[in-house]
């Protein structure tokens, strides 16, 4: 039986840096910038996500729903733009802006991705000034992002979603795949048990119990700052996003979004 105590003191911890909301994981969050933690995610957890394809399907289909080819989009926090390439293969006229702040990542991404249809960008979204930076490739007909926001205060995530909001084309739509704080211990459970059995039957080498200590003492754990899925969409709502909802959620993992009235 996997024992999960430190849970309530973790979500404890994230509400208190999401009330303050202050840059506490100013330091923390730069472990994207590592090689090795990219490596780490990139081949083990990134492929363990439950759903991870359902995710996508999810996100493709609210993209649909605009009724007109995407032509450019952005993906926010990228990685190895694993959301974007889904969206360059459905839609073969698209180009993709693909932002990051780590340069392994984007490394990734351009290795895998045409570079005439695809501008990487090495920006910290964290800092408003990257709304500029990137202005210049929108606006857009889509923007996507994959368990990256939530490494912002709450504050800034709402300011954040205001200039996407801006960033997007009348009609475009915000979908975002994120880790979401869970409603009760039990959801909490569900997610680090899901998580640990899906990565264990990828390494079958390592035991069950290895696998766990490394998924709770991951590097990128301590800078999550999960909000409710609720009050992101109450957010998304109060910008002026249309069609607001939680289309899909498995445990801890949300697809949620919007779309900017036409
Ligand atoms: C968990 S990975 C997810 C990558 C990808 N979106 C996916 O779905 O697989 C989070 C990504 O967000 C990036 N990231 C986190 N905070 C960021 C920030 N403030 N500015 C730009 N990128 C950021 C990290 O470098 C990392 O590539």
């Amino acid at each position: 039986m996997i024992q999960h105590t430190g849970w309530r003191q973790m979500n404890k911890n994230n509400m208190h840096k999401a009330e303050l909301g202050v840059d506490m994981n100013r330091a923390r969050d730069e472990v994207w910038k590592s090689a090795k933690l990219t490596h780490r995610f990139l081949t083990g957890v990134r492929g363990a996500i439950p759903l991870a394809q359902t995710q996508i399907e999810v996100m493709l289909r609210l993209l649909a729903m605009r009724r007109k080819p995407v032509r450019r989009f952005l993906d926010l926090g990228c990685g190895d733009g694993v959301l974007g390439a889904a969206i360059l293969e459905r839609y073969p006229s698209a180009a993709g802006t693909f932002v990051d702040f780590s340069e392994p990542m984007l490394e990734a991404c351009r290795s895998k991705l045409p570079s005439n249809r695809v501008t990487t960008l090495l920006l910290d979204y964290g800092k408003p000034a990257w709304v500029e930076a990137v202005a210049g490739t929108g606006p857009f007909d889509a923007i996507v992002s994959g368990f990256s926001i939530h490494h912002q205060p709450d504050r800034r995530k709402r300011a954040l979603y205001r200039e996407l909001f801006r960033l997007l084309e009348p009609g475009g739509w915000f979908v975002n795949i994120e880790h979401v704080a869970p409603a009760n211990p039990i959801t909490s459970v569900l997610f680090d048990d899901a998580m640990i059995e899906s990565i264990h039957r990828q390494q079958p080498q390592s035991s069950r119990a290895a696998v766990r200590r490394r998924f709770v003492t991951r590097a990128d754990r301590s800078a999550n700052i999960l909000a409710p899925v609720e009050n992101q969409c109450r957010w998304l709502r109060a910008i002026g996003f249309a069609a607001v909802d939680c289309y899909f959620k498995i445990y801890e993992l949300a697809v949620f979004g919007g779309q900017k009235p036409k």
